[in-house]
This record gives C-alpha cells, structure tokens and sequence, in this order.
C-alpha cells in the first residue's frame, strides 16, 4: 500500500507522514515546495523519502504526483482555495482519497462536484476525515440505528486546552470567516440552508449542571449526517465564548508570526468533546459523546486509518460520508486505544 500525501511540509501533514511511518506504509511526499518537502522529510525522520512536486494549479503534475499511488490525504489547507484541484487529480490518478479540511462549505462542494467522476473512476473520496467530522458521524449513525428513526441531530463542539491553532488552521478560519460568523449551513426541513437561527441557545454538556451558551457553528457533520441518515434538521453549535475570539484582527502578518502550530506538550493537554444529541420521530432521545485528546495528532491517526481502509477494504465509489465508508462501531473501537472514548446514553436530562 502506498500513499501520497499532499501538503506533506505543512504541521498536519507532518503529523501524518509521522503515523504513516509509526504504520509502516509506503508513503509519498507531495507537495509545491521542493526544499519545503525536503525539510519536512528531514523534520519527521525520513530523510530518503520518496517527493513528488506539484502545484495546485498544475493539474498534470498533481496527477503524475499520485500516480502509482492507491490513496492521497491531502492535508492543504485553506482547501475552499486548492481543495477541488486535489480531489481532481486524485480522482484521474485513480487514487482514493480523504483531506482533513474543517471547511463545511468545502466539503459541500466536494459532495456536489465530484460524485459522478469518483463513481466513474471506481474510488472514493471521504472529505473531513479530521478529529471531528469522522467520529461524530459514525456515532450519528449509531445513534439513528438506536432511535430507529430519527428527527433531528445537534452536533455541538468543545475543544479545551492546547494552545493556539496551527498557522494553516488560523489561515482556514481566515478564509472562511464569514460563513463561520453567520453560523454556516444548516440542514434545514430536508436541504441545507444559510442563515437559519440555531434552534438551541444553551446546551447542558457531559459532567456540567448548568447548562453552556452556545452559537451555532459550520462543523462538517451537518453536510455528512443527512447524506445516510432521513432525517429533517441537522445542526452545528460552539460554546458562544468563541464568538468573541472571532472578532479579533487576525492578519497575514499576525498568523506568519506566530509558530507553525501547537507544541506537543499543549497538544498533550489538549482535549475535546463532541455531543451529539439526537431525538427520535417517536420523541425518545439519546446523547452520542466523543472524547478525546490532541485534535491534530487525533487527526493524523483518523485520516490515516481512513485512506488505509478505503485501500485494504474498500467501500462502494464515489464521495462518501464516513459512515457510508466505514462501519461506525469498528471504526470507533479503533480509535479507543489513542485516548478517544466514545458513549451512548438514553434520554439525557436536560
Ligand atoms: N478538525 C479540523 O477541522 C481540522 C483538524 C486538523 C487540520 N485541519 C486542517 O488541515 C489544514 C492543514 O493545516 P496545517 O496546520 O497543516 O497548515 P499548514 O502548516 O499551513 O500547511 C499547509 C500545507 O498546505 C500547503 N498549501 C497551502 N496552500 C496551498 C496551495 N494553494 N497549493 C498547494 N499547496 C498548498 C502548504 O505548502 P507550503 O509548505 O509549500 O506552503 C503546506 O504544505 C488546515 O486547513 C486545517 O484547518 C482541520
């Protein structure tokens, strides 16, 4: 098995090429900087990597770069600016493919744009395979399987601790500021929608009595959840107390003066929790809870494991939501060893 990984000199992509060889796979550096791949080679341990150089803009070289290849993760970012020239060119490459993009309008257009020419090509394109997106979908399918049918689906999103984003991660949210403030899409009575007000303002998270503000926020779920599961509204949420980070300047300059991305001893300190509560149309409700460590290095191992088992087991062509790829319990039981626990509960109290 042998992946190529694009965008392998930035912070993610290093944390990547680390897994892939902690895994043992053959792996390809890719990328449009030579002397920044071969700094990131050096940088992870592996000097004598092989690297391939391709710009996102040169569709022929980015092939070339993953051909002979049987996966790509592409980790780019901001991928709204390069994302699609990858997914092309993974797609005519013959390559499977995952990225670890945040961007929700993104990933939107990945599933619009590109399902017919991945079906055609025979492989997969699994977009969002990050720390959030492929957790917290697998665990809606859990939950849909419990509820038996489902109404509605709130995803919200806590990440405490950790230090500041990775300079390509402040580059994303500068990229798509403006969704993130006006909340992103939602899926709203049967098709997603911009503008549509949170339908909860405070939600009680695992272990707190008093219930959190929260805002409503564009995590990528709410483009996956309604892709496998029938059901008329999905919804992201943040606490509110990151609406007021978002108001800060934060320039070119500002982002090129900070360090690459968090330390390891703040990724160590770092955890998240993902809610997921899911109400049935029969008015049961259950609670899915992701918790986990370390958001970039979480995301190395699940976009990894992702692009591995769309290559040693692979799922039906064309752009798929995780729990379309993968099945949902499996995959979070391989994830519990790296610190990530997941759980089920019936009828929360609210
Ligand atoms: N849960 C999540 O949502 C989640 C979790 C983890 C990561 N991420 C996302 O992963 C992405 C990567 O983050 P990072 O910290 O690794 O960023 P980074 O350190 O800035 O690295 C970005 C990489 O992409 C390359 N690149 C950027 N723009 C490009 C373009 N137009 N054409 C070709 N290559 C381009 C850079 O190449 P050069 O080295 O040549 O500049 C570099 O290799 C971000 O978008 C981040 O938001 C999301």
């Amino acid at each position: 098995m042998k992946i190529a990984v694009y965008g392998a000199s930035g912070y993610q992509g290093k944390l990547v090429l680390t897994e892939l060889a902690r895994r043992d796979i053959e792996m390809v550096l890719a990328g449009r900087d030579p002397a920044r791949l071969e700094g990131a080679a050096s940088a992870v341990g592996l000097p004598g990597a092989e690297r391939r150089v391709a710009g996102s803009d040169d569709h022929e070289a980015l092939v070339h770069a993953f051909r002979g290849c049987h996966g790509v993760i592409n980790c780019a970012g901001p991928f709204t600016t390069s994302g699609e020239a990858v997914v092309r060119a993974a797609i005519a490459a013959g390559c499977h493919y995952v990225d670890t993009s945040g961007e929700q309008l993104y990933v939107k257009k990945i599933f619009d744009a590109f399902a017919t020419e991945a079906e055609n090509a025979g492989v997969t394109v699994v977009p969002a395979a990050n720390d959030g997106c492929v957790p917290v979908d697998l665990m809606a399918q859990i939950l849909a399987d419990h509820l038996e049918s489902v109404e509605e689906i709130i995803s919200t999103h806590r990440v405490v601790g950790g230090g500041a984003m990775s300079r390509g991660s402040l580059r994303s949210l500068v990229a798509t500021i403006d969704a993130i403030k006006a909340g992103g899409i939602t899926y709203y009575d049967g098709e997603w929608r911009a503008g549509v007000p949170a339908r909860h303002t405070s939600i009680r998270l695992p272990g707190e009595s008093e219930a959190t503000p929260v805002m409503a926020f564009p995590v990528s779920e709410v483009v996956t959840i309604p892709r496998h599961i029938r059901l008329r509204h999905v919804e992201g949420l943040t606490e509110a107390a990151l609406g007021d980070q978002l108001n800060a300047p934060l320039t070119s300059e500002i982002i090129e003066g900070l360090p690459e991305g968090p330390d390891a001893e703040s990724r160590r300190t770092q955890r998240f929790t993902y809610v997921l509560d899911a109400a049935g149309t029969d008015g049961r409700r259950a609670r899915g809870v992701v918790r986990g460590p370390d958001t970039y290095g979480s995301t190395a191992v699940i976009a990894v494991e992702s692009a591995r088992r769309l290559i040693a087991d692979p799922a039906k062509p064309g752009v798929l939501a995780p729990a379309q790829a993968f099945e949902p319990t499996a995959f979070l039981d391989f994830l519990v060893p790296y610190g990530i626990q997941w759980t089920v509960e019936e009828e929360p109290a609210t």
